[in-house]
């Protein structure tokens, strides 16, 4: 790979708090921004807070008229090279609308680099998420990258525009976690004539 992919990767950030006031969203922001900044890819926020998308009845293969904005979120997953999930903590948990659009694709998340960051507002950085998140991702084929981003104290380690704020500036826990991405896109587009 030489560091850097043959031509730049198109990364999705699927942004997964819906939640009033939510404060994960900063941390899309950031890695929008980093990744834009430094032109590492193509970047788009998928941000569930705008889709909206009403409580799961059934798979995008079953759906009989499927809703412009579910179309659009498919191909947009379908179409990147690799996604970022950005999740905040719920009760141990990952929040519902996350679940929601995990259950919504099948085929689309089969063999996708997928990296998790995971947000808390307390000092372990939402972490308890990746057991149950990782193992739905799992289970629906997708490739978790091990690598962990794991942002505690969210309101105080980035501002409302995705700029780090606190003492800690994650600068090489991002390279760590980006490198890890784009190795893995890179090492699956190198597979692609693979049967
Ligand atoms: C319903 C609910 C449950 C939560 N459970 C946890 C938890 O289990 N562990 C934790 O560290 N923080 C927990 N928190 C705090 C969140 O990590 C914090 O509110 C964070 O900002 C959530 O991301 P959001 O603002 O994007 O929704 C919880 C918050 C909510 C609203």
């Amino acid at each position: 790979m030489n560091g850097k992919p043959a031509s730049k990767p198109n990364i999705a950030i699927i942004s997964a708090s819906i939640r009033n006031g939510r404060q994960s969203h900063r941390v899309a922001l950031y890695f929008q921004k980093h990744l834009k900044e430094n032109k590492l890819a193509g970047v788009e926020i998928l941000d569930l807070n705008k889709y909206k998308f009403p409580l799961f009845e059934e798979r995008l293969n079953y759906l009989k008229s499927p809703s412009a904005d579910v179309i659009d979120f498919a191909q947009k997953v379908r179409s990147a090279d690799g996604i970022i999930i950005v999740t905040p903590e719920y009760n141990g948990g990952y929040p519902a609308s996350l679940k929601n659009v995990i259950d919504l694709l099948t085929d689309d998340w089969s063999h996708k680099p997928v990296a998790l960051a995971t947000v808390s507002d307390g000092i372990f950085g939402g972490s308890q998420v990746l057991t149950s998140l990782q193992f739905s991702l799992w289970k629906i084929r997708a490739w978790t990258v091990p690598a962990m981003f794991r942002v505690p104290n969210v309101d105080e380690s980035f501002d409302k525009n995705g700029n780090p704020a606190g003492k800690h500036t994650f600068a090489k826990t991002t390279a760590g976690f980006i490198k890890e991405l784009l190795w893995c896109i890179e090492a699956k587009s190198r597979m692609k004539d693979f049967k």
